[in-house]
């Protein structure tokens, strides 16, 4: 099956157990449901879930039972986005090609749809069938990936804190570690976790995990210097508009894709003692560095 193919079928995998997963529009109190949906729905790539799949998939023959897991990262990222959009962070108007949350939900709403989104995720983990050992270790993951020191929200507040001051690379590197590699990282630990793999194996995807996670954050700011919203599917341009510390902004354009692409070669090396198991896991690596949206 080509990546075009796989990356598809796979997506159609999460998005119907995310279905099954969210209560429907009709269950009251139905407008946080529709917001809820509105955003997860709206087509999203789904890169957190095929990464935490193919990991489980690199170290077992059998994690089938790993997609409430998958789908729990993805419930935490999109309330990172509805929440990364709103007025008081970065005031976007488009996601996933749609208006955002905010705009078509008001604040408020859009504000609870990323907190019910983040407590389902947990509630999810909790009933995941696997030994309680490892629940908890999944659970202490995703919460650790979210959180504060060196997780997502930790690195949301230096982004936003980083506004205006001046690019520098130490504090470029802080925030893209913590604000989208903390959980891309997470996304292949919580498919070892689960799947029951080794020490060893945990620490290589680990390491995979952190090379494709920065490439990830330097794409995402080399797309939108060169790419269009459409494209995107949201506003382009927007970092430099709000003086955002990023790769172009501190190395330049031609500097950022070489070192994307260095941490792609990195991303190769450590899934080289996984041989042909990890064969998507290489080929996802390549995906995130030549992607276009
Ligand atoms: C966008 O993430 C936000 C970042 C962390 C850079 P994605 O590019 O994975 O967005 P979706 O999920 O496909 O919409
Ligand atoms: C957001 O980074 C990362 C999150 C934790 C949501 P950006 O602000 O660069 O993401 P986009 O470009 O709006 O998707
Ligand atoms: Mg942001
Ligand atoms: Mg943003
Ligand atoms: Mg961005």
């Amino acid at each position: 099956m080509t990546l075009h193919d796989y990356l598809a079928h796979q997506q159609q995998l999460v998005d119907a157990q995310l279905d099954r997963l969210v209560p429907p529009e009709t269950t009251p109190p139905e407008t946080i449901h529709r917001a809820m949906r509105y955003s997860l729905f709206a087509g999203g790539k789904r890169i957190r879930p095929i990464l935490c799949l193919e990991a489980a998939r690199t170290v077992s023959d059998s994690a089938e039972g790993v997609f409430p897991v998958a789908c729990a990262l993805e419930l935490v990222h999109t309330y990172s986005l509805i929440h990364d959009d709103l007025p008081a962070l970065d005031n976007d108007d488009y996601r996933r090609g749609k208006l955002t949350n905010h705009k078509v939900f008001g604040d408020a709403m859009a504000i609870l749809a990323g907190d019910a989104l983040l407590t389902l995720a947990f509630e999810v983990l909790a009933k995941v069938e696997a030994p309680p050992g490892r629940k908890i270790r999944l659970i202490a993951e995703l919460a650790a990936a979210a959180g504060t020191v060196g997780g997502m929200i930790g690195g949301q507040v230096a982004d936003l804190e980083g506004e205006g001051k001046a690019p520098e690379p130490e504090l470029l590197r802080t925030i893209h570690t913590a604000k989208t590699g903390a959980m891309l990282r997470a996304s292949l630990r919580m498919g070892v976790v689960f799947a029951g793999g080794t020490k060893a194996q945990y620490n290589a995807l680990s390491a995979y995990g952190e090379h494709i996670g920065l490439a990830f954050q330097i794409v995402d700011d080399i797309l939108d210097v060169e790419q269009s919203s459409a494209a995107l599917g949201k506003t382009a341009g927007k970092d430099a508009a709000q003086h955002k510390i990023t790769f172009p902004a501190v190395y330049g354009l031609e500097t950022s894709h070489r070192m994307a692409e260095e941490q792609c070669a990195h991303a190769h090396r450590v899934l080289a003692p996984f041989g042909d198991r990890a064969r998507r896991l290489n080929e996802l690596a390549d995906h995130i560095v030549h992607r276009k949206s």
